[in-house]
């Protein structure tokens, strides 16, 4: 006999099915909205077979999200001299690459990160190192205060120029007069300079520094302007939610106080405005907008796509606040001349900026900004790098500290003059016809 299907157990059954699906539907909307509150990879979720959003999807939202408030995408433990990092260096028997002759890197994170393996912190003998041209420059008061919070601190400060005689270390900075009392056996001189060899004085006496501190990334102890520093060496680039393009209605700024210069940087921006607009701000140029002036700034922001951050003088290694601080530290793509492209290749962070050395001259930059203008997408590949790092406090004198306790080496420039103002360090010319 078939089996009898009553017109009652049919409509039964109907009614069942329906309230399993109707149940399931709500299951599934509940966790969709929870996926959404709250995603977490456990979570079964609708969201999950989306997409993420194409790029041209994401510039078409009305609400675009400032850089500040995007998610910062690495949340390991950080190394203490990055803001809210905890990791603290442990002693090293093996030294690490802390001295130039060691390593041709700037060694910055390695020098932030050494302990030496003798350092018994207070019963460590204390360092003093005497600052002979005083310590105003430096806004630092004599004492220990510099070191507080360092990994090594047990040194101190001093602008006594009495401890000459006895002082560990001498530092000079910016120009050097000899003391006149006999120099102890080991006691380190170090030269500071701050501004590039065409600023900074030739030294009489070239052939008495143990240490040097520059910008330069073959210094004893590297102090540049800003030192960019990954929080991942493998993560140097991440998506931006953001269309740095969106809105913008002008071309090129440049804000620029000093109009002569050693590397006819306004000639080649006076000729780069032949074929792009260039709005020069400052004394050099028709246009005004007062220094320290926040709203100077924002302009950088929200109206102009490129910014020449030129610095005054094409040597090695120079690299100052122009690109750092008017550059990067705004939502503009910076154009750079200064130091070689290799230089920049190494400090700036990847991808964030365009030498103008990449181009035969004005009328080919130009060109290309013309083709960037056109092409959001591959104008906003400059901005990948946002997010990916930090410009740190390099903490100078936490690392004098730990390379005071070092063991010592004995080593001295045999002629100061000559690495820092010798044949190839700085050029009047492009780096590009330096090769030929
Ligand atoms: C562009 O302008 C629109 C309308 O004023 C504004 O809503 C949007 O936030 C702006 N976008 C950017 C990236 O500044
Ligand atoms: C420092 O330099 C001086 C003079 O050049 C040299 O005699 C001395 O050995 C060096 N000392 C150290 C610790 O490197």
């Amino acid at each position: 006999m078939p089996p009898r299907l009553s017109v009652r157990r049919f409509f039964l059954c109907l009614v069942c099915c329906g309230g399993v699906l109707l149940l399931l539907g709500a299951y599934h909307h509940h966790s969709y909205f929870l996926g959404i509150a709250n995603p977490s990879p456990q979570q079964p979720s609708s969201a999950e077979n989306v997409p993420p959003p194409t790029w041209e999807e994401v510039t078409e939202v009305a609400y675009l999200p400032t850089e500040k408030e995007l998610p910062i995408t690495f949340d390991g433990p950080k190394n203490w001299y990055f803001s809210g990092g905890s990791e603290y260096p442990e002693k090293s028997s093996s030294p690490p690459k802390i001295f130039p002759y060691d390593d041709p890197s700037d060694r910055v994170s390695e020098q932030l990160m050494y302990i030496p393996d003798d350092y018994e912190g207070y019963d460590s003998p204390e360092k003093v190192i005497l600052a002979y041209n005083g310590l105003g420059q430096w806004d630092k008061k004599p004492g220990t205060g510099a070191f507080h919070g360092c990994p090594v601190n047990r040194c101190s400060l001093t602008d006594d120029r009495n401890r000459a005689g006895d002082a560990d270390a001498i530092i000079y900075k910016d120009h050097f007069t000899h003391p006149s009392v006999a120099r102890p056996a080991n006691q380190i001189w170090m030269l500071y300079f701050l501004e590039c060899p065409y600023h900074t004085q030739s030294v009489k006496y070239a052939d008495l520094f143990n240490w040097t501190a520059t910008y330069r990334r073959d210094s004893t102890l590297v102090a540049p302007y800003e030192r960019w520093t990954y929080y991942d060496q493998k993560i140097k680039q991440r998506p931006q939610m953001m269309n740095y393009a969106a809105n913008k209605t002008k071309k090129v700024a440049w804000f620029v106080s000093n109009c002569g210069s050693r590397n006819g940087r306004l000639a080649y921006a006076r000729e780069l405005a032949k074929y792009i607009s260039v709005d020069i701000y400052g004394t050099c140029g028709p246009l005004r907008c007062p220094r320290h002036d926040k709203a100077c700034f924002d302009i950088l922001d929200r109206d102009y796509k490129f910014y020449l951050a030129f610095e005054n003088s094409n040597c090695k290694d120079y690299i100052t606040e122009k690109l750092y601080v008017n550059g990067l530290g705004h939502n503009v793509l910076p154009i750079v001349m200064g130091a070689r492209p290799e230089d920049y290749e190494r400090s700036a962070p990847e991808g964030s900026y365009i030498h103008v050395d990449e181009f035969a001259g004005p009328a080919e930059l130009a060109a290309y900004l013309h083709r960037l203008d056109k092409d959001d997408r591959l104008y906003n590949s400059y901005f990948k790098w946002k997010g990916t790092g930090e410009f740190i406090n390099t903490f100078f004198w936490c690392r004098l500290c730990a390379l005071m306790h070092a063991p010592l080496q004995h080593k001295h420039f045999e002629d100061v003059n000559e690495w820092w103002r010798g044949p190839g360090v700085c050029t009047p010319k492009s780096w590009r016809n330096m090769d030929t």
